[in-house]
């Protein structure tokens, strides 16, 4: 198989790692891909959201399946056009991608479903969600833009002051853009994070290997959120007991309620989750892959991912038997200085070879070019430094003993990734 992958950042090297396992795929390419992707997959300067471009490139390179990772070419309906072609694609069609694509809707569609959620309300009109919040009286008090948001789309408020700002930052300022002009206020519930990535095809949903992300820039858990500073699999608050209460309650009514709504979701659906005193709630769905998340879930996958990703389009995914290994794994992601904030590019890397890597750990690129020979920063998350191990603390030693070697300008790390982890229980 040729396997073209859109995106360009960790998670979309991890994917094409996974993917250049297996003994079908014979060519890997990207759009636009990154410099340590470009060590092992033909790169295109095609952007991830550029759908007419994405297409005439498949059809250019006549590849047998496209996998869409990002979440904006999802919501916008990129997978429609490739299908529209007769394109084998890995990715829900614009229809299903409206669960990450408006918090309303999601929200919305559990209330109706009956999904364990944050209590809320949803707003067009900013007097109304600032006269809401004032009625409430709660704090911290958690205010959402509806639209996709680059994963910042979430102001926790701590006082009526800050929701107040919040509301009127969204819905008024647009901090973030169109994507404000809904919003969602709701409860703030309490309890340690779960992701979960599963595999569906619309019929049958079957999770990964779970895992926990890291979201604030600084130790801690202090600092402003970022799109993730780390992430370890498998996460201990997923219990058993709490796997098959997110089974019944929350993953297989989730698929169903989107078949029902005429929405079938096909491709990776990601819960965000949050193991409450009440019970485990959703906290976030996203449409795609987790990054990091997916740089930690996939190296333990011991099934071949384009079989999954093949029988997850035709609908067959009940017959394949994915397999996991026993094993732990870390992600420590080095950041540009400032990053969630202003952050400089074109930084020198040291501590890489020629492909990019480094002894001991797997070095997924997130934000990198690659010239003359060497590795430049050319984003805020820049690098993924992954290890896996028989226990978390050994795949946490050598993720951090690799990122010693690792050297650019102001690079930034947490230095608690698998922290809680290591002292759940
Ligand atoms: P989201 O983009 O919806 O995943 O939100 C980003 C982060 O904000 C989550 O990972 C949580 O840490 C936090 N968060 C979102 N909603 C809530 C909530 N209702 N209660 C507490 N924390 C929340
Ligand atoms: N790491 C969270 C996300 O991918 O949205």
């Amino acid at each position: 198989m040729k396997i073209l992958v859109v995106g360009g950042g960790g998670r979309e090297h991890a994917i094409i790692m996974k993917l250049a396992e297996s003994k079908r795929v014979e060519k890997l390419f990207c759009a636009p891909g990154n410099g340590g992707i470009s060590r092992y997959a033909e790169c295109f300067d095609v952007k991830a959201t550029d759908i007419d471009g994405i297409v005439a490139l498949a059809k250019k390179l006549a590849v047998d399946m496209v996998v869409v990772a990002p979440d904006d070419p999802l919501v916008m309906g990129m997978v429609d056009a490739l299908n529209a072609e007769g394109f084998m694609t890995f990715g829900p069609d614009k229809a299903a991608a409206i669960i990450e694509g408006s918090k309303v809707f999601s929200k919305d569609l559990m209330k109706k479903y009956g999904i364990p959620t944050a209590a809320y309300e949803t707003f067009t009109d900013a007097e109304k969600a600032v006269s809401y919040i004032k009625q409430q009286g709660k704090y911290p008090a958690v205010v959402k833009a509806d639209g996709l948001a680059l994963g910042k789309g979430v102001i926790i408020a701590q006082n009526e002051q800050e929701a107040v700002d919040a509301v009127r930052s969204i819905m008024e300022d647009k901090i973030f853009g169109e994507s404000g002009s809904k919003l969602v206020v709701e409860e703030f519930l309490t309890g340690p994070e779960i992701s979960v990535l599963s595999f569906t095809d619309g019929n049958i949903v079957v999770p990964m290997i779970s895992s926990m992300d890291h979201k604030r820039a600084l130790d801690g858990d202090k600092g402003l959120n970022t799109g993730g500073m780390g992430t370890i699999a498998p996460n201990p608050y997923y219990t058993e007991v709490i796997a098959r209460e997110c089974m019944e309650n929350i993953f297989l009514p989730t698929i169903n309620a989107m078949k029902a709504e005429g929405r079938t979701f096909k491709g990776c659906l990601y819960f965000g989750l949050m193991a409450t005193p009440n019970g485990v709630k959703v906290i976030e769905y996203n449409c795609r892959f987790g990054d990091p998340e997916t740089q930690v879930v996939l190296p333990l996958l011991d099934t071949d991912l384009a079989d999954i990703f093949e029988a997850v389009y035709k609908g067959t995914l009940s017959d394949i038997d994915i397999k996991w290994k026993n094993e732990c794994c870390s992600c420590v992601v080095m950041a540009s200085g400032g990053y969630p904030k202003k952050y400089p590019t074109g930084l020198d890397i040291s501590g890489l070879d020629d492909k990019g890597q480094t002894e001991g750990v797997f070095v997924y690129h997130a934000g990198t070019k690659f010239a003359d020979g060497k590795f430049f920063t050319s984003g805020g998350r820049v690098l993924g430094v992954t290890a896996t191990g028989e226990t978390l603390q050994a795949a946490l030693d050598k993720s951090y003993a690799a990122v010693k070697k690792i050297h650019f300008e102001n690079a930034h790390f947490r230095t608690d990734i698998g922290k809680r982890a290591l002292s759940a229980k």
